[in-house]
């Protein structure tokens, strides 16, 4: 018996790869040429879904064919210029050429003695150097922002419950209930963290915002104060810097004041506005993401690397591990050989096995530099700058919200249209601008109104790309306003 999954004849393989890198390369240079999003045909559709389970071997050049023919034309969008949903980078071609390097050497990240591991560590301490955390601080590489978020929020609720959870848990009745804090315009990946820790979703308290969508200090400390007065134990406050609807970044520097008085734990999303600090013209915007306790990042939004990436940071080393670390004799540390120095990564957060994600981030900032990365961020805040202004400008458009960083929320605006009416033509042309492939916003609901948002984490977008959205949406716009009883919300037809 001599099976291995080695290719029987490895120039063919090299040929292949070759031709494999050759075509990533022609679809990377290309993108612009593409439609920002195309629906996928029936047939491809059934070819992936009705293919069965593949127990005879058909060999790597008709599983390649199949990725060129029905895969690699249909994807969401996000490499291109004109798609600027949700918050999603686009990757770049050197942190890709990074991935499959990544994938070839294949180390185990929990932590071991090999070149790997001091690569991470040296990623996480530029990352702290650059969100101005202190030396000593802790991090950890994660997937995504939603799971950096999680584990900066376990640390807190291990730092603070007052008893320890990680042996008794949450299930001894009798005890305070705890209560986490963060605004209105939080991301859903708090709740998740909230439901995720044992806390519930309820204990999570929704702080409402002022006119520029800031958590409001006085409402915090009111709440805090009540469930002090209820028996409750306050534990920690989550501020967010950039949030998911506008842009918006709380006062860090009050959240983090009041948590000091408060000894309550400071956590931030900055998913993707902490990178913001990397522009020292912007830096202001997010001043005081250097006082977490916890910083949770993505690399994969505002630092334009391929999904996934993201950073947690703990600026209590020995609360972050001690809220993971467990050591059973098999991953017992050695002084020698190839567990010396342990698995510190493993014990930073939920993963054991984990992939060498350190390497497209370590090769992006030794490549780009740090600069051109701030260069981006502040050509994304000044393109979301020029849209606002062509927005205001325009007698057909209006704003729906401010735009202090990377998101602009806005609306087609049709002549004494109601408010239900306006929801469902801009719902309508929205699904339209993106099915014709001309750009792909994603929506939002300000203050109750459907809006179209364009967040801006792209590297590739120009400032034509945003005047052809504007055509665009004014375009698709007087189409339906042209036709009060046309097809409107998705299909559904206006009574
Ligand atoms: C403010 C904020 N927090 C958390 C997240 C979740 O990050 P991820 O999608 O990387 O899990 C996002 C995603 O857009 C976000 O904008």
């Amino acid at each position: 018996m001599n099976h291995t999954l080695d290719p029987a004849n490895w120039d063919e393989f090299r040929a292949l790869g070759h031709r494999m890198l050759d075509d990533m390369i022609d679809h990377l240079s290309s993108i612009a040429t593409k439609p920002a999003w195309q629906a996928m045909p029936e047939s491809v559709r059934s070819a992936i879904t009705t293919e069965t389970l593949p127990t005879a071997p058909q060999g790597a050049e008709l599983a390649y064919r199949d990725f060129l023919t029905n895969v690699l034309p249909y994807p969401n969008g996000n490499l291109h210029p004109r798609f600027w949903g949700w918050v999603q980078g686009n990757g770049t071609p050197l942190a890709m050429m990074a991935d499959m390097l990544a994938s070839g050497m294949n180390p185990h990240l929990a932590g071991f003695n090999q070149a790997p591991a001091l690569v991470e560590h040296r990623v996480i301490e530029w990352l702290r150097e650059l969100m101005g955390m202190p030396a000593g601080t802790s991090g950890v590489l994660v997937t995504g922002g939603t799971t950096a978020n999680l584990v900066g929020l376990t640390v807190a609720r291990h730092a603070k419950a007052g008893f320890d959870i990680r042996e008794e848990g949450l299930q001894g009745g009798g005890r305070p209930a705890l209560t986490m804090y963060c605004s209105v315009e939080a991301h859903s990946c708090a709740q998740k963290a909230a439901e995720l820790l044992g806390l519930g979703n309820r204990s999570l308290r929704r702080i409402t915002v002022d006119d520029e969508f800031r958590m409001d200090l006085g409402a915090l400390r009111k709440a805090v104060a009540a469930d002090r007065a209820a028996g409750h134990k306050p534990i920690c406050v989550i501020g967010t810097a950039g949030t998911i609807n506008t842009g918006a970044t709380d006062d860090l520097p009050a959240i983090a004041d009041f948590c000091a008085e408060e000894g309550l734990w400071f956590h931030v999303d900055g998913a993707y506005g902490a990178l913001a600090r990397l522009s020292p013209a912007l830096r202001p915007i997010v001043r005081g993401i250097e006082r977490a306790d916890s910083l949770a990042f993505d690399l994969h939004k505002w630092m334009y690397q391929p999904f996934e990436i993201a950073c947690v940071l703990v600026r209590d080393a020995a609360a972050h591990r001690g809220a993971f670390a467990m050591t059973p004799s098999y991953l017992a540390e050695t002084t020698r050989g190839v567990i010396a120095g342990g698995l510190p990564f493993a014990e930073r957060g939920i993963d054991l096995t984990r992939g060498f994600k350190a390497l497209k981030a370590w090769m992006s900032m030794k490549a780009h530099g740090i600069d051109t990365f701030a260069r981006l961020i502040e050509q994304n805040v000044e393109q979301v700058r020029y849209l606002a202004e062509r927005i205001d400008a325009h007698d057909k458009l209006e704003r729906m919200a401010p735009a202090p960083l990377n998101v602009v929320c806005f609306r087609y605006a049709e002549a004494g249209a109601s408010p239900e009416r306006a929801d469902a033509l801009n719902r309508e042309l929205l699904i339209r601008l993106q099915e014709s492939g001309e750009a792909v916003p994603s929506s939002t609901v300000i203050r109750g109104r459907f809006a179209i948002r364009v967040a801006i984490v792209n590297h590739r977008t120009r400032t034509a790309d945003l005047d052809r959205l504007v055509s665009a949406v004014v375009r698709i716009g007087d189409e339906l306003a042209g036709h009060p009883g046309g097809i409107l919300a998705d299909g559904v037809r206006e009574a």
